[in-house]
């Protein structure tokens, strides 16, 4: 067994595409924050390691949704997303970006360290290429019929309809999800690593050693190591990412996948100068926080990655949550079928802890929980305001009534199997949580701390201080004993509700340093004869119309987000219908073209040509003839005496057996009809366009 001297603790880098929902939060950020705070409060040397995933396909895609760079896309959800956790008081040391250059110097000496050893395979592949975004498309964004279910939009990694999983190939008419088109497949080179040199490797780390891993992460690993570990491509094409440090990659970068999790590494070099004592020696105990879809990454992909690369700490636990659904539906950021961050600390200010309590109630430890705003309420209102709130409130009350607002003496030699038994469950309350905390089981660690607070609750309602009128020393030690257990709440309290821990030390009138742990248990916390300072309530009651207001919002936006989603496809449709600019050309070469104003004067049909229109026009100084592909979208007596512009100095060239001099300018409409692009307002015949 090591002896841990110091603790690394990561939470999941959240991509820079939008803010985070309260499913990261419950997934990772507030399991990850109660373990540190707990670790901090007694006394542990810990760092605490985040920042934001700033590369891969979500930020370019998020970028082309809203037309704008993804430079632009990664500094504005930074920005969001390092205030909303801080207003949640997730207390990382670091919260650093994988776009910064420590990062980019960081991953690539990684990627060449393993280069360097000759550990990569160089692979030539074919990939789908969307020839109009001149992008190779990522499985996702490939969509297709389904060849089981018939599900049109199915994915080209899995159909959400019938859940098979399928690759690109299989998808009957493929098509790019960025411009409908149609994609083609491209040979492209990348670098592997080859995973099956470190399967069994993995299994005797994992399948043996770590037998202690929570059972939804070590079925997760052994269901992938059991079914055998392949070559992964370390490479991708793209131009936005880590470029690979290597000759002749131009316009390859690393897979997101391969630095994002180098970010933990690189966020704790900007931390501190000794950032190599947490990653090198074996003594830390490095142990990453993250939801189930990464479990593979932080279990298999990175120790493999590490253990190639040598000299670094491995995890010595990944406790991965599940995933938190919202008022029954799974969490959806394109549907919008989420409960964001930021949006909640502006609609309920001062209300972290609410949020916390809630979430880590209802934390998805084992299996998928839920959310609703109902639990929210009932939560709040009758376990945190009830429960916590009401104890604490009446502790204080009753002392400023019955004790003159200071601390009472205990009577010692009065003392009765009441006031036993509530310090045994004050001791014992410590050691429950500790053991909650360290083995990850964060809302029974919850539970025990309201557990508490109601026994404090029906000691108060036993010993009824508030009719001992004539027994003054019953009430000091009744009042003495839940004084000292509204302290001793403060402390098991501060991991899970670090806010309301703080307010209670206000009122107590002592500094944040009582909640070091190895406070707890003590029943000597507040000094006799003390005084306090009057109540303030802990908790206030969520209404009736904040819930359904909240509810509304979670429908409204996703209905809204159906409306833009509709847009975007449709803009995405015409734009895709907008071909590419041409290539650029000189003022000399554009002022070779000579356009005329002109007045159609006669149109007729051309024979055995649907889409043909012979139209004479009139040049004022002539008269000519012009063949025009118009003939599916006006008939020849809607458009004689139309006013045009035509390029007059084009090659004359022959079409159905006549003669074409000019060609007249059209442009196409959101239908796609040609419309003219004329010179209406009475322009001169024969005068130029300029
Ligand atoms: O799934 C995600 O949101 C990823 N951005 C997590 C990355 S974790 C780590 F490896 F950086
Ligand atoms: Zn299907």
């Amino acid at each position: 067994m090591i002896e841990y001297k110091r603790h690394l603790v990561t939470a999941a880098l959240p991509y820079a595409n939008g803010p985070v929902h309260i499913g990261h939060l419950a997934g990772n950020f507030l399991p990850a924050d109660i373990y540190v705070r707990y670790l901090r409060a007694k006394k542990e040397d810990v760092k605490f390691i985040c920042g934001t995933d700033e590369h891969g396909v979500p930020i370019t895609i998020r970028a082309m949704k809203e037309g704008v760079s993804p430079q632009e896309i990664v500094d504005k959800y930074y920005q969001i997303i390092d205030e909303s956790l801080k207003e949640m008081g997730i207390s990382f040391d670091i919260f650093s970006r994988t776009s910064k250059e420590i990062h980019h110097e960081t991953s690539q000496h990684f990627f060449k360290t393993l280069y360097d050893k000759g550990l990569f395979e160089e692979r030539e592949s074919e990939q789908f290429f969307d020839e109009e975004k001149q992008l190779f498309l990522a499985d996702r964004y490939i969509t297709g019929t389904c060849p089981t279910c018939a599900n049109e939009n199915a994915y080209g990694d899995q159909c959400e309809k019938c859940g098979r999983t399928l690759s690109p190939d299989e998808l009957i008419q493929p098509k790019s999800a960025l411009s409908n088109s149609i994609p083609v497949k491209k040979k492209t080179m990348h670098w592997f690593l080859p995973l099956q040199n470190y399967e069994e490797w993995l299994k005797q780390w994992i399948l043996e050693e770590h037998k202690d891993w929570k059972n939804n992460v070590y079925g997760q690993c052994k269901s992938w190591l059991d079914s055998g570990l392949h070559p992964r491509a370390m490479t991708r094409d793209s131009n936005w990412g880590v470029k690979v440090p290597l000759p002749n990659a131009e316009g390859k970068v690393l897979y997101v996948w391969f630095d994002a999790p180098i970010g933990y590494i690189s966020a704790t070099k900007e931390l501190t100068p000794q950032w190599s004592d947490y990653w090198c020696k074996e003594d830390t105990k490095l142990v990453h926080f993250l939801g189930k879809d990464n479990i593979v990454f932080h279990c298999i992909i990175f120790p493999a990655m590490l253990k190639a690369h040598g000299g670094f700490v491995l995890p010595e636990n990944v406790p991965a949550n599940e995933f938190l659904n919202i008022e029954g539906e799974k969490v959806s950021t394109s549907r919008n079928w989420a409960v964001w961050v930021d949006a909640y600390v502006k609609d309920f200010p001062d209300m972290q802890d609410a949020m916390r309590y809630t979430l880590c109630a209802n934390m998805p430890e084992t299996k998928d929980n839920d959310f609703t705003w109902k639990d929210f309420q009932d939560r709040n209102n009758s376990e945190l305001v009830a429960i916590l709130g009401n104890f604490v409130n009446r502790a204080f009350v009753l002392m400023h009534k019955l004790c003159k607002g200071k601390v009472p003496t205990f009577h010692i030699e009065q003392k009765d199997e009441k006031d036993d038994a509530l310090f045994d469950k004050i001791v014992s309350t410590k050691k429950s949580i500790e053991s909650s905390i360290e083995n990850y089981r964060f809302r029974e660690g919850l539970f025990s701390v309201i557990d508490l607070a109601r026994e404090g609750n029906k000691y108060l309602q036993d010993k009824e201080p508030w009719k001992k009128a004539d027994d003054q020393i019953s009430i000091d030690n009744c009042l003495h004993l839940c004084l000292q257990l509204c302290a001793n709440l403060a402390i098991y309290m501060n991991p899970f509700l670090p806010f309301t821990a703080k307010k209670l030390c206000r009122m107590m009138k002592v500094v944040d340093r009582m909640l070091e742990w190895e406070n707890g248990g003590s029943l000597k916390l507040l000094k006799q004869g003390y005084p306090l300072n009057p109540p303030e309530l802990l908790f206030r009651k969520v209404e009736d119309e904040e819930i359904a207001m909240q509810k509304d919002k979670l429908v409204v936006g996703s209905q809204q987000s159906k409306v833009d989603s509709l847009q975007l496809a449709d803009n995405n449709i015409q734009t895709s219908q907008i071909s590419n600019l041409k290539s650029q050309i000189s003022f000399e070469d554009f002022d070779k073209i000579d356009i005329r104003v002109a007045t159609i004067t006669s149109a007729e049909k051309v024979a055995k040509a649907d889409k043909l229109l012979k139209l004479t026009l009139d040049l004022g100084f002539e008269t000519r003839t012009v063949v025009s592909g118009i003939a599916l979208h006006y008939s020849p007596e809607e458009i004689i005496g139309k006013q045009v512009s035509v390029i007059a100095n084009l090659a004359p060239r022959k079409m159905k057996g006549i003669e074409s001099n000019g060609m007249i300018l059209m442009a196409e409409n959101a239908e796609g009809t040609l419309i003219f692009i004329n010179a209406d307002g009475g322009a001169m015949n024969g005068s130029s366009v300029k």
